[in-house]
């Protein structure tokens, strides 16, 4: 088999507020490791990732958008087609967490009012400075139709399982 061979292309966006960590959870997700002087996303980053889940290889195409105000416009021209979305929060940062609010709408619909979201708090490592309890976004989470989980870029903590459990559920829906 090809190197590059693949069942699946599924198309992934990284959305929320800036200074959440997205970056960091999709260098973790691709190198393993924290990445240190994460700067500001500038327009938008990609990722590609090949999984395996079920006897499928499944190519996961990550786009890290900013989340600075500037490149909303931006950004948004880039949310057709796709599959999921992990619209991330800091569980230490409240601000950004009623900011998920117009993520959400922002990816439903531009991307498609199906796609699969996950809901993601991180920073779960700086649980003492903690703004946003896990029973309140897991709760509003709920009423609004996504999984959630909290993980950490720093420590990596359920990084893997969020793009696993995002992917696992697309594949449920088109299978
Ligand atoms: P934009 O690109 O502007 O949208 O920001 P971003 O969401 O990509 O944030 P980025 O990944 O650049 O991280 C912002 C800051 O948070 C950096 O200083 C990181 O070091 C820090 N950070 C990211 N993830 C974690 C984490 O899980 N734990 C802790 N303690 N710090 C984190
Ligand atoms: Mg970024």
């Amino acid at each position: 088999m090809l190197a590059d061979a693949y069942d699946f292309l599924l198309k992934l966006l990284l959305v929320g507020d800036s200074g959440t960590g997205k970056s960091c959870l999709l260098h973790h997700f691709l190198e393993n490791q924290f990445k240190k002087d994460s700067v500001n996303t500038i327009g938008m980053e990609f990722g590609t990732r090949i999984v395996h889940i079920a006897d499928k290889s499944i190519k996961l195409q990550i786009w890290d958008t900013a989340g600075q105000e500037r490149f909303r416009s931006l950004t948004r021209s880039y949310f057709r087609g796709a599959a999921g979305a992990l619209v991330v929060y800091d569980i230490c940062n409240r601000e950004t967490f009623l900011g998920v609010h117009s993520w959400l709408s922002d990816v439903r619909s531009l991307a498609n009012p199906e796609l699969v979201v996950i809901l993601v708090g991180n920073k779960s490592d700086l649980a003492d400075e903690r703004e946003v309890s896990y029973l309140e976004a897991s709760r509003f989470a709920q009423e609004h139709e996504m999984m959630f989980l909290e993980a950490s870029a720093l420590t990596g903590d359920a990084v893997e399982e969020m793009f696993f459990k995002c992917a696992r559920s697309i594949l449920s829906k088109i299978e």
